[in-house]
């Protein structure tokens, strides 16, 4: 049988925080119906942050009362601290995320907070999670290179896991925020995680600022990963992180794993209309390398079929 990866779909959080353009609910929820429809079953649809450091979630309330097939399909919001996960809550969100950086700095900038008490926060909103029945998850945010600090040390990542983990996270998800991580290094950090934690309960986050966010996702493949975050068209970044680019691209990801044998239950030839909305939304041009080798494929088609005529 073919391995599952599950893909879990951040655009509309990690990938329209950061657009200069303004995206309304109306558009928001066009765009969930088209991934939707490409078969995308796990969602981060918005987050319950500061609408003056991230205008583009101020709707997030709004949101959640217009999510498509709530039922079925796994939707997570994102929340910096305890009012985000009371806001999160009172809305109906099934299941939270806290986004704790990995150094001092990046919190600083992030979410006014230091390291310490930054995991204080987000320890205590995993608690609260978990209390009130929610699924808690954790991100582990610059997990191999900070803007500010530097290379991250394995054993911060290791310790800050355990610590979400020990206050009830049901899932810790490892985040190269800016796109610095290299393969080995990738290897390396899940090994030593995998050596602790069952790797289901791991998840992987990666942007391709460098080119290498497919290839940062396989090694955390070969190291038992299973799960992984992409956003359509390859949007993304983060506003509080310089040099952040777009996530890796959902179609890049599922054309990937499925060439590779894997079932990702997404139809590969519904995305590009996903993206095609992404693409109104934010009025830029998105695609994923391989939305690009498509559309060039699909050219040369037009043009075979004009010389024939
Ligand atoms: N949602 C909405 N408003 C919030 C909030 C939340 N989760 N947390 C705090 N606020 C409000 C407070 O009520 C207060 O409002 P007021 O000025 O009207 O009284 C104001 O924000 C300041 O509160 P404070 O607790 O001092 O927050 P802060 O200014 O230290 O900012 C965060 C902290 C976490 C709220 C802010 O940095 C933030 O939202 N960061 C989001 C970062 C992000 O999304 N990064 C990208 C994804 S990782
Ligand atoms: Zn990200």
């Amino acid at each position: 049988m073919a391995e599952r990866v599950t893909i879990n779909e951040v655009g509309l959080r990690d990938g329209l925080q950061n657009q200069p353009r303004h995206v309304d609910t109306d558009h928001k929820v066009q765009l969930l119906n088209a991934l939707l429809a490409a078969g995308i079953r796990h969602v981060e649809a918005t987050s319950f942050v500061s609408p003056k450091a991230v205008p583009q979630m101020a709707d997030a309330a709004d949101l959640m009362t217009r999510l498509p097939d709530r039922s079925h399909i796994d939707y997570s919001v994102l929340v910096p601290n305890v009012k985000g996960y009371e806001r999160a809550k009172e809305a109906g969100a099934h299941s939270v995320a806290v986004a704790l950086s990995c150094t001092e700095t990046m919190n600083r900038r992030n979410i006014n907070m230091g390291l310490a008490q930054a995991e204080a926060v987000c320890a205590e909103v995993m608690r609260l999670a978990a209390a009130d029945g929610l699924i808690g998850r954790a991100y582990l945010s610059v997990a191999f290179f900070c803007p500010f600090e530097g290379q991250i040390a394995r054993e911060v990542v290791t310790w800050l896991a355990a610590a979400m983990f020990d206050a009830g996270a049901r899932e810790v998800i490892v985040a190269d925020t800016i796109g610095s991580a290299d393969p080995m290094h990738v290897r390396d950090v899940f090994d030593d995680l995998t050596r602790r934690y069952d790797a289901n309960l791991l998840s992987g986050h990666f942007h391709d600022t460098k080119g290498l966010a497919l290839a940062n996702s396989y090694a955390a493949f070969s190291a038992g990963i299973r799960k992984f975050d992409s956003s359509i068209g390859g949007l993304g970044g983060c506003p509080f992180a310089p040099g952040a680019a777009g996530n890796a691209a959902t179609e890049d990801l599922v054309n990937m794993f499925e060439s590779a044998g894997c079932a990702t239950g997404i139809d590969l030839e519904k995305l590009p209309a996903a993206v095609a909305v992404a693409e109104q939304c934010t009025g830029k041009a998105l695609g994923g390398r391989w939305l690009n080798w498509r559309r060039t494929q699909q050219a040369k088609q037009a043009v075979r079929a004009v010389g024939s005529n």
